[in-house]
């Protein structure tokens, strides 16, 4: 694993569970983690489990030791790292979102490609997929129980910014992050609704703000200073200017006709991690809130009129997805238990030879779509075409 911050406890997390909650073809053993300062590289080791550590990313995919490279570092360093591992015939799981730009992930993807066929698997981490709510609203979708999809309506809002004082943190950063609330955590909802609809979106018209646009750099960050535009103002903390979104909305049309809504926010006030979806079709509506992620919101207009209504569904059955290997019906889940299965689909694909979801090619979808938006927004809103991702993989 490379990066042993947020996603790193959280990946780590997932990699020591799994064994232990799924019978597997083949074990996870946690061999080496990397992370640039010695110190807390060999902590984080300690704390979350690793064999052993290094500061050299490169040593780690060189390794014999190492078949499975898990990349949790900020978008920045995917492309190089995965590129290197893929070539070295590591399997790779990388976060989200793929990349920081199209180029990238098309270079990504046409690694992975190179690597399918000497058997080398690679599978991109928007692990919301594996929520077992989200993967049944996607069955009640694929089983016709909603009919035609009329609407999309998506959220994913988040308040960690509104105060102008908060510092010009990587994911700030153009240059590191790639997009801001864009591509952070409007990436999870395109990928979600895109998986949950089976429906691609074609066409998006964009607006984008940065509503704080210079922030103060972080104590003691010299690598921040050197790119952002370091300034004293009346003698108070240095600033940096913020090159992304602070938020991104959108319209958009979908493969098969549907329409949708996309809003993504580090500014929605009081919201700290408010994933929501509901889907509208001829015979019925899902609705997904990820702060009760255990519940599914079902809508079922066959029955008979007087008996329709919005039912809760406790998704904790054995019978539900992924559920069967953990407690007893009610006994809930929660944000962690998204990585286990993660790494448990992963594990069993990589062991089984088959092919992971989603794959490079369909992160690179995202990312067209992301890069459709950040056009559509900087054009006043015009229509803009999502770019087919297999005219990419040609490349
Ligand atoms: N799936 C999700 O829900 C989810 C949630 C948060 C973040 N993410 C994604 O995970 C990735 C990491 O985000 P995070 O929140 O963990 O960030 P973070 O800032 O918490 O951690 C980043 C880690 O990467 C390390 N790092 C940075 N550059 C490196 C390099 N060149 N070599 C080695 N280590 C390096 C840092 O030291 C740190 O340990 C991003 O792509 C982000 O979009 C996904």
């Amino acid at each position: 694993m490379v990066g042993y911050a947020f996603m790193g406890a959280a990946h780590s997390q997932a990699w020591r569970t799994v064994n232990r909650v799924y019978d597997l073809p083949a074990r996870a053993r946690m061999a080496m983690i990397c992370g640039r300062d010695a110190g807390k590289v060999a902590g984080a080791a300690d704390r979350l489990g690793w064999d052993a550590y290094t500061t050299d990313w490169r040593a780690l995919v060189a390794s014999d030791e190492i078949d499975v490279v898990d990349i949790c570092t900020p978008g920045d360093s995917h492309a190089e790292i995965a590129l290197a591992a893929l070539a070295a015939g590591k399997h790779v799981l990388c976060e989200k979102p793929l990349a920081n730009t199209v180029a990238e992930a098309r270079a990504m993807t046409a690694a992975a490609a190179t690597a399918r066929a000497a058997g080398v698997r690679s599978m991109c981490g928007f692990n919301y997929r594996r929520v077992p709510a989200v993967t049944m609203m996607r069955q009640l979708v694929a089983d016709g129980r909603l009919g035609v999809i009329r609407h999309v309506r998506a959220a994913y809002l988040q308040d960690w910014i509104v105060d102008p004082q908060f510092p010009l943190v990587w994911r700030l950063q153009r240059d590191r992050a790639g997009s801001g609330a864009l591509g952070d955590i409007g990436a999870h909802i395109i990928d979600l609704t895109q998986y949950v609809t089976g429906q691609r979106i074609t066409g998006v018209s964009a607006v984008t703000e940065t509503f704080v646009k210079e922030r103060p750099l972080p104590a003691g960050s010299s690598g921040l200073a050197a790119t952002a535009n370091g300034s004293v103002d009346g003698g108070g903390p240095p600033t940096g200017p913020v090159t992304v979104d602070d938020a991104a909305v959108f319209v958009a049309r979908l493969d098969e006709g549907s329409l949708a809504t996309y809003e993504a926010s580090r500014f929605a006030t009081g919201r700290k991690n408010a994933l929501r979806v509901e889907i509208n079709g001829s015979l019925g509506t899902v609705a997904f809130d990820l702060e009760r992620l255990n519940e599914l919101e079902f809508y079922d207009a066959t029955r008979p009129t007087a008996e329709q209504g919005f039912t809760r569904i406790l998704v904790t059955e054995g019978e539900h997805p992924y559920m069967s290997a953990w407690w007893p019906p009610g006994h809930i889940i929660g944000y962690e238990h998204s990585f286990t299965h993660q790494m448990r689909d992963f594990v069993e694909a990589v062991a089984t030879g088959a092919d992971p979801t989603p794959s490079f090619a369909d992160a690179l979808q995202v990312q067209l779509v992301l890069d459709a938006v950040t056009r559509s927004a900087e054009l006043g809103s015009q229509w803009t075409e999502v770019e087919p991702a297999l005219a990419a993989l040609a490349v």
